[in-house]
């Protein structure tokens, strides 16, 4: 049985004030059946992580460095991420794959250090619009995964986040039959890849556009075991419906 998830990603937004909606939120749910996770930007972490206390709001960053330290201005290791309080890791969001030219390799090398640092790395895959349009969807769904998913990957190391990069932001929901389609064949190609135990274990979360209207719909759709939210995380009154949904 998959527990269920609903990650909200903060991006570059978000406040200390903002932390305290989304903490009273988790206590809303003091033991959920669900998961409820919130990756804010990295500055944030450590004031999230006392807010978190007693809750079960967990938390996760939203990148890291494959290697565990050394001289990379500006970057953030696994194990820095672990020690703030983080138990996830967001990876390959197509924002990181487009602004810095992040690739699937790259992925695949900071999934294999949020495992080794102890995290559970959250590796988004998605098609753009144009090779949606060009019937190549589950080819380049396929071949994201083949390449940024590290070979030792576990269950619990490990959801797989399908964000369609025309779905993100756009109020342009993914209808209930594309989730399933790409869903279906996510869990069919982990099952091939690591056999039926990891391959039924991991969590497949679908992100793009999700919101209180249409998450229970979404929930509802074949091997989606929750979401990755963007601007729908930002406030209690937006996310709550979305994890009451779960
Ligand atoms: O990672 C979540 C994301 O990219 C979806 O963003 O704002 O469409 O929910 P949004």
């Amino acid at each position: 049985m998959r527990r269920r998830l609903a990650a909200g990603n903060w991006k570059m937004n978000g406040s200390r004030a903002a932390l305290a909606e989304i903490a009273a939120l988790a206590e809303a749910f003091p033991a959920p059946a669900s998961e409820i996770v919130l990756c804010p930007p990295a500055t944030l972490l450590a004031p999230a992580a006392a807010r978190a206390e007693g809750t079960a709001l967990r938390l996760g960053g939203q990148d890291c460095h494959p290697e565990p330290r050394g001289a990379h201005t500006g970057d953030i290791a696994a194990p820095m991420l672990a020690e703030a309080g983080a138990a996830y890791v967001i990876l390959g969001h197509s924002e990181r794959r487009a602004d810095h030219g992040e690739t699937s390799a790259q992925v695949r090398a900071k999934a294999a250090a949020a495992q080794d640092a102890g995290l559970t790395a959250i590796v988004c895959v998605g098609e753009s619009l144009a090779e949606r349009d060009a019937g190549e969807t589950l080819s380049i769904v396929g071949a994201q995964m083949a390449e940024s998913i590290p070979e030792d990957a576990t269950a619990e190391a490990l959801v797989l986040a399908y964000e369609p990069v025309w779905a993100i932001g756009t109020g342009r929901t993914a209808t209930s039959a594309q989730i399933a389609e790409v869903h279906d064949f996510m869990r069919a190609e982990l099952t091939r890849r690591f056999g039926a135990g990891t391959g039924d274990a991991v969590r497949l979360l679908y992100g793009g556009s999700v919101k209180g209207a249409n998450a229970a719909e979404i929930f509802a759709t074949s091997n989606v075991d929750g979401a990755l939210v963007g601007g729908a995380s930002l406030t209690a009154a937006d996310f709550g419906p979305i994890v009451a949904a779960l």
